[in-house]
């Protein structure tokens, strides 16, 4: 006789994903907590609900700050299904909008150009300038119109913000500012002045798993051992602690790093000025809800998540040097940049049999290690948190649950 589950998930009840009651499981103490169902995985339902009630409400990020270097720069973004352009105006200042003509709606721009001071509607050319405002109706009104303010009918703004290097938008007009959404974050990395850092360079992967998989494996240090051999020598599972304090992230630190078995890692010259922590230490944290990030004291691995289907999800890969690093050899960087590779595909192949495992039918949500999973525990109720429609910024760690969950919290460096 079998215990499998209906093998057809259509024969199962369907959840309000909106309701309390959908989420019993991950709102249970970590102690007793499971990991979400495969539906958060699989279905388009959830998919299309996330797509509102996630990308639809938070800061996402959109991507780095010198990618608007070159005048005119206009960035096209997808945020939860709707299109938007960020760019900056003619005094620099950061700028976005729905990518849709106040005509009759077309669509703006298709993908990232550069545009020369107006950003044209192809369809009767209507012309709008770098801060959204209507500067051009051509033959619009030669046989005269009543009423037509061309004031009235600039691009809807959107809102974007700068982060340390990174770009973040939200479509939420009541989101908090995205220094408030990351919480105590920015202050934790000041000594790294990540506003300096530049893009190196930059990739992009398409990947079959779910965004979720994706950002929850970046989480957690439990499949170091097995999956990276590599990693495991310079950021040593006995050398991770938690690094969340309050703010919309997942945090965790190797300190310190170690050079004993590879120091090809640590090549590179590091940024100037970092204290005896950050020189000491690799920074992993997670955004909510789509960045990934590396921070190690001589260069950082970025990566923005684009969910394009419940199992199909677009990396854009981007590693950053701090000012000073311009002219760093070819060679030196192409061994972190392989390194990173090599880490990147180890996690793809086993987030990809995630994806195919949850997709059988027959997954039924399993428990969570304490020690190792409890930033996924904290992601999958912030997670929730949106899908309910609670706006809630967690808090940070408590500092004295050590012992409960087997791991400090943010050490100085050479603690042992
Ligand atoms: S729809 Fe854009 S100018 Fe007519
Ligand atoms: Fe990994």
């Amino acid at each position: 006789m079998s215990d499998l589950p209906a093998k057809n998930p259509s024969t199962l009840p369907a959840r309000d994903w909106t309701s309390e009651d959908a989420w019993i499981g991950t709102r249970r103490p970590i102690l007793e907590a499971h990991a979400l169902p495969a539906d958060a995985y699989t279905s388009e339902d959830f998919f299309s609900l996330e797509r509102d009630r996630i990308f639809g409400t938070s800061w996402v990020l959109v991507g780095i700050a010198d990618e608007l270097d070159p005048v005119g720069q206009v960035l096209v973004r997808d945020l939860g299904g709707r299109s938007v352009l960020i760019t900056r105006n003619a005094a620099g200042d950061l700028r976005g909008f729905a990518n849709s003509c106040r005509h009759r709606g077309t669509q703006l721009l298709e993908a990232d150009c550069t545009v020369d001071s107006t950003i044209r509607c192809s369809y009767h050319r209507w012309g709008y300038d770098r801060d959204g405002v209507l500067v051009a109706t051509p033959q619009f009104a030669d046989a005269g119109i009543d009423g037509f303010d061309p004031a009235e009918y600039g691009l809807h703004a959107v809102r974007v913000e700068q982060w340390g290097c990174l770009l973040f938008t939200t479509l939420d007009p009541e989101a908090p500012s995205v220094d408030d959404w990351f919480g105590d974050l920015g202050e934790r990395l000041t000594g790294y002045r990540l506003d300096a850092w530049r893009s190196h360079h930059t990739q992009t992967i398409d990947i079959r798993a779910n965004w979720k998989l994706l950002t929850e494996n970046f989480q957690e240090y439990y499949h170091l051992r097995w999956v990276h051999p590599e990693l495991a020598k310079v950021s040593r599972v006995e050398d991770h602690y938690r690094y969340q304090g309050p703010g919309m992230y997942c945090g965790q630190t190797t300190t310190p790093i170690s050079s004993d078995e590879r120091g090809d890692w640590t090549i590179m010259r590091p940024a100037e000025g970092l204290d005896a922590s950050d020189m000491a230490s690799g920074r992993f944290l997670a955004l909510f809800p789509n960045a990934m990030l590396s921070i190690l004291p001589n260069h950082a691995f970025v990566i923005r998540l684009e969910a394009l289907a419940p199992g199909l999800t677009r990396e854009h890969c981007t590693w950053l040097l701090p000012p000073g690093s311009e002219d760093v050899p070819d060679g030196d960087f192409a061994v972190t940049h392989d390194f990173w590779i090599d880490v990147n595909n180890e996690d793809i192949d086993v987030v990809q049999r995630g994806q195919v495992g949850l997709s059988s039918g027959s997954y039924t949500p399993g428990r969570l290690s304490p020690r190792y999973e409890e930033p996924l525990h904290r992601f999958h109720n912030m997670l929730a948190d949106r899908m309910i429609g609670i706006s809630r910024i967690p808090d940070g760690d408590p500092g004295d649950d050590a012992p409960l969950l087997g791991t400090g919290v943010n050490p100085l460096p050479w603690h042992r």
